[in-house]
């Protein structure tokens, strides 16, 4: 069977209309999708309107945390605008949600950053200059300790990556499917740009005795209409971003 993973939506609602597009089309039924959703200047509260009209298990990400516990003045830019941008029911959707969850049907763990947080990067980390690097072997092996599952889903980091750890388990990063480079002042200023405008996701294939194949998908969509929005937002960086992949 068939999972799709989902995850960074960054409220670019054209990303995430493309991707379920795309999900559709391969006959996938079931969606997970682990966080940050409507953080962005472009569209969040038509982002929030398509993923609460789907059958979709959903956490929460560091931005969405942000959304339903910060005061708006307390919040970055990005965060300050979205706020202004939903409804009630958008927050009390917000507020269902957790920030881990165990599938224990389909061997699967979610989490947005690492099981313990939704801040930490868990397959890369950051040299003291801020380069971003792969995680060292060793630290992603004890960021999982004792999660029972087949499969750990992460994301938060933007960027599509699978590690498989020394005792089978797989962790996987879907990538974002609505923001493909930000920049970032914690714990030191960082870039992560996946040098591609494509919105990103993945498909889990559950092939039996807890083994999967995982494939990374890379959809194309009319990311110029999202850096219209974003522009017309007051978000030149955005708009770069979303037309690139770069900063
Ligand atoms: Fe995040």
């Amino acid at each position: 069977m068939k999972i799709a993973v989902i995850a960074d939506i960054h409220g670019n609602a054209p990303a995430l209309e493309a991707v379920l597009a795309d999900i559709d089309r391969q006959g996938i039924r079931d969606i997970v999708n682990l966080g940050d959703h409507l953080s962005g200047p472009i569209d969040p509260a038509s982002t929030a309107d398509l993923l609460m009209a789907r059958d979709i298990v959903s956490i929460r990400g560091n931005h969405d945390r942000a959304l339903i516990t910060l005061a708006p003045d307390e919040m970055i830019a990005t965060d300050r605008f979205t706020h202004a941008a939903l409804s009630d029911h958008h927050f009390a959707w917000l507020r269902t949600l957790a920030p881990t969850r165990h599938m224990d049907e389909h061997g699967l763990f979610l989490c947005h950053g690492t099981p313990e947080s939704d801040l930490v990067y868990w397959l890369e980390d950051l040299t003291p200059e801020g380069i971003v690097h792969r995680s060292d072997a060793s630290r992603i092996e004890r960021l999982g300790a004792g999660v029972m599952a087949s499969v750990l889903l992460c994301a938060h980091t933007h960027i599509p990556r699978l590690v498989t750890l020394s005792d089978g388990r797989i962790v996987l990063n879907p990538g974002s499917v609505g923001c493909p480079a930000y920049e970032d002042d914690e714990p030191v200023a960082h870039k992560v740009e996946t040098g591609t405008p494509h919105a990103s996701y993945a498909v889990i294939d559950k092939t039996g005795q807890g083994k999967a194949d995982v494939s990374f998908r890379l959809v194309a969509y009319d990311h110029a209409s999202a850096a219209r929005l974003a522009e017309r937002n007051g978000r030149p960086d955005w708009a770069r971003a979303l037309s690139t992949g770069w900063m």
